[in-house]
C-alpha cells in the first residue's frame, strides 16, 4: 500500500502502451525519455519480446534505441506481460498491436486482419475499473474507432472510454530521430467535449518535445485516413519513378538524373524518388491494399484500381529484375552461384519483413541458383524466411566471403556498408565474366566497370565488356 501511494505521488500520468513491436517499443521509450514526469509502461502478449527489452540483447536493431532505453528503463519506462493489471493502472492506453493483411476468409489478401485489436479492446473492457482515454497508435482502417467505441461503451455507467486516432509515421532504421523531431505529431478525436479533453492530454504530453505548429488536431476519421493515404503517396512515388526506370532503360536515359531534375521542382520535391527492385516493409503494401478494400467496399472501384496499380507496379519491378537477370546470363542460372547483398527491406533495420530480397531469393531458388545471402543486421530473420526453402542457400555475414566464388552480386538493400567495398578484391575471386546487378543504385558504376564487372543498374544504360 505504502509502495502504491509513492508509486501515485512520483509519476503526473501513467501511459500504457498495448503492442511491444517496432512501433510500441520505440514510441514509449521516446515519451518515456522526454516526460520523465511521467510513468510509461509497455505490454506484449509475447513474454520472449518482453524479455528482450528488459535485457541488454533489444528485440529490434535501430539505431539510438539502445541509448534512450537504458536511459530509462527501471526510471519511468517499464516492460511487462501481466496486462490485466496494466489495464487497471494506467490512465492513457496506446494501441499499438501488428494489423496484418487478413489471410484468410472475405477481404482475404486485402482487408486488414483486425483480430488482436479486436482482442485488446475487449481485455480494456474487461480489466478495466476507472475511465481511460485509449489512442489508435497502429494503422487502423478509417472508421475503426467507431468500432472501438461500440465494443466499449455502454457496458459499465461509471467508466468513459474516450478513443483518439493517434497514427504513427516514423520509419524503420531512423525511428528514433523521426520521433524526436517529427513533421507532424497528428491526432484525431471525437468533436464533442470529452473528445476535446482527451485530445489536450496527449497534446501535452506531445508538447513536451514537439513544438506546438508540429501538432495537427484533426477529426478522428480525417486522422485514420492521413495514415493510409500519407504511405499510399510514399509508396505512388517509388511506384512512379519505378515505372520510370522500365522506361530509362529502353531508351538509354538515366533515372537517376530523370529524378533529379524532376525533384528539383518545388513542387515535385526530391525525395522518395530513388528507383530501385521495390518497395518493402510491413507497411505500404498492406495499407495500400487496405485502402483498395475500403475503396471497394465503398462502391468506389476506379479508385481502387489506381491505389491497386501501385502495388502491380512493385510487383512488375521485382519480376523485370529477375528477368533481366536471367536474360544476361545466357538464359540460365541453374547452378549459378548468386550473392544477395543485403536481405532487410532496408538498410539500418535487420527487419525483413515483405522484402523485396525475398522474392528475389525465391525466384532464384525457383531457377535453380544457388544462393548466397549476406547483410550486417538480417540473418537471423532471412534464415527464419526462407526455413524449408528448397535449393543450395546459404549465409555468410562477411560479404568478401559471401561474392567468393559468385557468378553475379545482387545488391538488394542499400546498406552503405556495399557503397564503399573493395570490389577489385571481390572480382578477383569471382567466377568470369562477373555480373553485378544493382537493385538500389548505390555502386560506383564506372569504377566497377572499370575493374571488369559487366555492371547492370535500375534505370540506366548497362555497362559491359561484349557486345
Ligand atoms: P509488430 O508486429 O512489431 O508489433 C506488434 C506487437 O503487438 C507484437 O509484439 C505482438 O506480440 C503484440 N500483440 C498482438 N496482439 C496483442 C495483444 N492482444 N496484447 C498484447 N500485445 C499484442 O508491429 P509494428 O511494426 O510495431 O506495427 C504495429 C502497428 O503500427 C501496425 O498497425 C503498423 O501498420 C503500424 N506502423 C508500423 C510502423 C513500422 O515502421 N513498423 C510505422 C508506422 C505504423
Ligand atoms: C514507411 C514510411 O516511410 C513511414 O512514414 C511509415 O510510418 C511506415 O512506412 C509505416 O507506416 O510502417 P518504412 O517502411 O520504415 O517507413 O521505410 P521507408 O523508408 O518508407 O522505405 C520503405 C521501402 O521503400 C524500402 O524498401 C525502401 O528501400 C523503399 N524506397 C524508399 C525506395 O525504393 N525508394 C525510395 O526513394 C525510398
Amino acid at each position: 500500500m505504502k509502495g502504491k501511494i509513492e508509486f501515485q505521488i512520483m509519476f503526473e500520468k501513467r501511459i500504457l502502451c498495448i503492442g511491444a513491436g517496432y512501433v510500441g517499443g520505440p514510441t514509449m521509450a521516446m515519451i518515456a525519455y522526454k516526460c520523465p514526469q511521467h510513468r510509461v509502461t509497455c505490454a506484449d502478449i509475447n513474454p520472449e519480446r518482453i524479455a528482450a527489452w528488459e535485457s541488454g540483447e533489444l528485440p529490434i536493431y535501430e539505431p539510438g534505441l539502445e541509448e534512450i532505453v537504458g536511459a530509462t528503463r527501471g526510471r519511468n519506462l517499464f516492460f511487462s506481460t501481466d496486462i490485466p493489471s496494466c489495464i487497471r493502472d494506467n490512465d492513457i492506453i496506446f494501441v499499438s498491436v501488428n494489423t496484418p493483411t487478413k489471410n484468410f476468409g472475405i477481404g482475404r489478401g486485402e482487408a486488414a486482419d483486425l483480430q488482436y485489436w479486436e482482442k485488446t479492446a475487449r481485455q480494456i473492457l474487461q480489466y478495466a475499473v476507472s475511465s481511460k482515454i485509449i489512442i489508435e497508435k497502429s494503422t487502423f482502417p478509417i472508421k475503426t474507432a467507431l468500432a472501438m467505441e461500440r465494443i466499449l461503451t455502454g457496458q459499465t455507467e461509471d467508466i468513459h472510454f474516450e478513443v483518439l486516432s493517434n497514427p504513427e509515421f516514423l520509419s524503420e532504421g531512423t525511428a528514433i530521430n523521426d520521433l524526436a523531431n517529427p513533421d507532424r505529431v497528428l491526432i484525431g478525436s471525437r468533436e464533442t467535449e470529452a473528445g476535446f479533453r482527451a485530445r489536450d492530454v496527449l497534446v501535452d504530453i506531445y508538447a513536451n518535445w514537439v513544438p506546438k505548429e508540429k501538432i495537427l488536431t484533426t477529426n478522428i476519421w480525417s486522422s485514420e485516413l492521413s495514415k493510409l493515404v500519407s504511405n499510399a503517396f510514399l509508396a505512388q512515388r517509388i511506384s512512379s519513378i519505378n515505372a520510370i526506370s522500365a522506361f530509362c532503360e529502353k531508351t538509354d536515359a538515366d533515372v537517376a538524373e530523370v529524378a533529379r531534375a524532376v525533384g528539383m521542382d518545388n513542387r515535385i520535391g526530391s525525395r522518395f524518388l530513388n528507383a530501385g527492385i521495390g518497395f518493402g516493409g510491413s507497411c505500404f503494401k498492406k495499407d495500400i491494399l487496405n485502402l483498395v478494400y475500403l475503396c471497394r467496399h465503398y462502391g468506389l472501384e476506379e479508385v481502387a484500381s489506381y491505389w491497386e496499380s501501385v502495388v502491380k507496379m512493385n510487383e512488375y519491378q521485382k519480376e523485370r529484375f529477375i528477368r533481366n537477370m536471367l536474360n544476361t546470363m545466357f538464359n540460365t542460372l541453374s547452378g549459378k552461384r548468386i550473392c544477395l547483398f543485403g536481405f532487410a527491406f532496408k538498410p539500418n533495420t535487420g527487419d525483413t519483413r515483405e522484402t523485396p530480397a525475398l522474392d528475389i531469393a525465391r525466384k532464384l531458388l525457383a531457377e535453380r541458383a544457388e544462393v548466397v545471402i549476406t547483410d550486417p543486421k538480417a540473418l537471423p530473420n532471412a534464415r527464419l524466411d526462407l526455413a524449408g526453402a528448397e535449393g543450395n542457400l546459404f549465409y555468410e555475414e562477411n560479404p568478401y566471403k559471401a561474392a567468393e566464388g559468385s557468378h553475379a552480386i545482387a545488391v538488394m538493400t542499400e546498406w552503405d556498408l556495399y557503397r564503399n567495398l573493395d570490389y577489385e578484391k571481390i572480382f578477383r575471386g569471382m567466377v568470369k565474366p562477373a555480373f553485378i546487378f544493382d537493385g538500389r543504385n548505390i555502386i560506383d558504376r564506372p569504377k566497377c566497370h572499370e575493374i571488369g564487372f559487366n555492371v547492370f543498374s535500375i534505370g540506366k544504360p548497362p555497362l559491359t565488356h561484349y557486345e
